[in-house]
């Protein structure tokens, strides 16, 4: 059996990845770049907010005009925006199934961590009023490098005494499936395969993420 189940926050426990991808493209609009739709997203989805900025800036051909305190102030000003965005978050936005899963996983003494990008995590887990399910919330801060690569899902399985391979993780972005993969952890991607890849389990919303369901994945793949 699996040790710890780590989560991704935005797009996994509830819809704030749509209010990342909405700050965002208003922010590339108003330097000029347009470029910002759904597909492009697919890119943004996990990555911080550094990374994210940069890859905008890339896409508009932008990646030398702004010094490191104007960069600086447009990843403060998609911040200030996304922020207000989510002053209304509340245990109503949670995703179908993920109260529930959470409240079976400690129910059966299975280690709950957080594995988010976001710095806005904690305050998001308390608007939810989720906070005390999780055992550990990894700081994106402390990671040397940030999703794809695996040092947060590592961190926050540590963080609950236990090792990527004895894990699940649980994402929604391309960044953090390949995280996951390089984690030793089991991803079971929410959304599309198109997206996540044909090579794990995806499923189509979170109301599949049920605790049977997991145990029936891990034992197909660890067991
Ligand atoms: C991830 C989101 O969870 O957090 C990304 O998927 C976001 O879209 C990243 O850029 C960083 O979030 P924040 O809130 O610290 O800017
Ligand atoms: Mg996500």
């Amino acid at each position: 059996m699996f040790k710890a189940v780590l989560f991704d926050l935005d797009g996994v426990i509830t819809d704030t990845a749509e209010y990342h991808f909405r700050a965002w493209k208003a922010l590339a609009e108003e330097i000029g770049i347009d470029g910002v739709d759904r597909e492009f997203n697919e890119q943004l989805k996990g990555v911080s907010r550094e990374d994210s900025l940069k890859k905008i800036l890339a896409l508009g051909g932008q990646e030398n005009k702004y010094s490191a305190s104007e960069f600086a102030e447009l990843a403060q000003r998609k911040n200030d925006n996304y922020v207000q965005m989510i002053q209304d978050v509340s245990p109503e936005d949670v995703y179908p199934g993920i109260l529930q899963l959470l409240k079976d996983l400690r129910a059966n003494g299975v280690k709950i961590a957080l594995a988010s990008a976001s710095k806005n995590g904690p305050f998001l887990l308390e608007r939810m009023a989720l906070t005390s399910y999780f055992d550990a919330i990894a700081d994106p801060a402390k990671v040397a490098a940030s999703k794809p690569a695996p040092d947060i899902f590592i961190a926050a399985a540590e963080a609950v005494g236990t090792t990527g391979q004895d894990s699940i993780g649980l994402e929604d972005s391309q960044a953090g499936i390949q995280a996951i993969k390089d984690s030793g952890a089991l991803p079971i991607g929410v959304g599309r395969p198109e997206d996540l890849g044909f090579d794990i389990v995806v499923v189509p919303d979170t109301s599949h993420y049920t605790f049977e369901f997991l145990k029936k994945v891990w034992e197909e793949n660890r067991g």
